[in-house]
């Protein structure tokens, strides 16, 4: 009997739930097809949710090899439906305004291009990057950069490091220091990765809830002192996704003294430290004495247009980028030189003001419309969301879901970046096809037909 067969018919998965305890004993087994059609039949049947087909799934492929159990540790993507919704309305032709995706959606300005043109003409760009830490000439425009923008004196050979973008190099810190039954202070809300590389490196997050009452900041006095003793990094994301809040100077002050008191790695996610409005975002490192606990990342993808580009650097703290050098000089083979040396172009000559000054307009028409529908929003001063509460009587889910059936409005429900991201939705200012805030307009329009 072919068992993957019976998996993939409609009747088998309808009926039979795969719940936790089982998902954990097929990831533990390596798989005979009739153990696997005994315990299948022996599964209460008639409850359904929308994740069972995911799991379906998962389980049908876990047939032929098992899975890692740490894979299973990933909590399940919990706007299925949603991108369900989405998917089928914009198949439908309904005419769909996403303000979900944060992915910039002007091109890459085009002298990065051009950059990218002659050094991709160059064979000497065509090998492996067999330098240490990356291209030198990225690593010296990284530190020519933060120089420019931040006063911060960086050495390119000992405190900076190339990634192939930052999410990579976020994720690489947790597997370069988490040990089994260590600690990660995570933001709550929060860009999943640091919580979800933790656990995969065998670690426990521990949630650091930030509430808008604080400024979007954790509060690092209420971490608790036995879990103080189990931690290894403090993760911090400013500017932040998905809240929009930017950090002072006098908060990374404290955060650095916290680092250092307790012995922990600091790890800044700036991925959106160039994307801002008026006043300029500080960095970490500023900080006098920074460099002795503190590791910062940033990004191209969002500063100039190049997510696609897979391009970010790391700086700070000379040990724990060699550290990070260590593993990742057994993963990966770096970035293609002729992008490092666009990217380098990018850093020290391009200015994306003109986006900027789209997400702007944006922003203003985003957040004056949704307050003169009554809303409290505030307006960001950095970073590309709109961090808005539901109105009361809706979850985050339900009130996603109910523009996107009734407005044609697509938005990121909250509680996909955590527990304290409930009772909001986070709204993206990069959407696809506004020339200059028209889409955004007709979104605001829409929504106020619903509310
Ligand atoms: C907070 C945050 N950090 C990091 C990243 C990853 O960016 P990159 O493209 O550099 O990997 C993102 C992407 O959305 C993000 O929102």
């Amino acid at each position: 009997m072919n068992t993957r067969g019976q998996l993939r018919n409609g009747t088998w998965r309808r009926d039979v739930t795969p719940d936790l305890p089982l998902h954990g004993a097929v990831a533990k087994q390596p798989w005979k097809h009739g153990q696997l059609t005994l315990l299948l039949a022996r599964l209460p049947r008639g409850i359904l949710s929308g994740t069972i087909h995911n799991r379906f799934t998962l389980i049908g492929e876990e047939l032929l090899i098992a899975r890692s159990r740490r894979l299973e540790l990933i909590p399940p993507y919990l706007f299925g439906e949603i991108s369900a919704i989405k998917r089928k309305a914009i198949a439908e032709g309904r005419d769909v305004i996403d303000l979900g995706i944060g992915d910039p959606d002007q091109p890459t300005p085009s002298s990065i291009i051009d950059a990218l043109n002659s050094a991709a003409h160059d064979p000497s760009t065509h090998r492996y990057d067999e330098t240490n830490a990356g291209w030198e000439p990225f690593l010296e425009a990284a530190a020519t950069w933060m120089k420019r923008r931040f006063d911060v004196d960086i050495d390119p050979l000992t405190e900076a490091m190339l990634l192939i973008g930052s999410k990579e190099g976020l994720a690489h810190l947790a597997w370069s220091y988490i040990d089994e039954g260590d600690v990660t202070l995570c933001p709550d809300p929060a860009y999943t990765v640091y919580k979800v590389n933790t656990l995969l490196a065998g670690g426990e997050p521990y949630a650091m809830p930030l509430l808008e009452e604080n400024g979007f900041l954790p509060d690092l006095n209420a971490i608790p002192d036995d879990i103080l003793k189990r931690t290894k990094i403090l993760w911090l994301n400013y500017p932040n996704n998905p809240t929009g809040a930017t950090a002072t100077l006098d908060f990374y002050r404290d955060a650095v003294a916290f680092a250092r008191k307790h012995n922990l790695l600091l790890v800044n996610d700036a991925a959106y430290a160039d994307v801002y409005y008026d006043v300029a975002p500080p960095s970490v490192l500023q900080v006098e004495g920074a460099k002795d606990v503190a590791i910062e990342l940033h990004s191209l993808s969002k500063m100039y247009n190049m997510t696609g580009w897979r391009i970010g650097f790391a700086v700070g703290c000379a040990e724990a980028i060699a550290t990070l050098n260590k593993l990742k000089s057994n993963l990966d083979s770096k970035q293609f030189p002729a992008v490092s040396l666009a990217a380098a172009h990018a850093l020290l000559h391009t200015d994306n003001r003109p986006t900027l000054e789209l997400y702007r307009r944006r922003r203003d028409i985003l957040v004056k419309g949704l307050n003169e529908l009554g809303w409290k929003v505030s307006s960001p001063e950095a970073a590309i969301y709109i961090w808005a509460r539901v109105p009361q009587g809706h979850t985050s889910a339900s009130f996603a879901r109910m523009l996107l059936e009734k407005a044609d409005v697509n938005v990121i429900p909250g509680s996909g970046y955590g527990e304290h991201g409930e009772g909001y939705v986070r709204m993206s200012l990069t959407v696809m096809g506004d020339k200059n805030g028209e889409r955004i307009q007709e979104a605001v329009a829409r929504i106020a037909k619903v509310l």
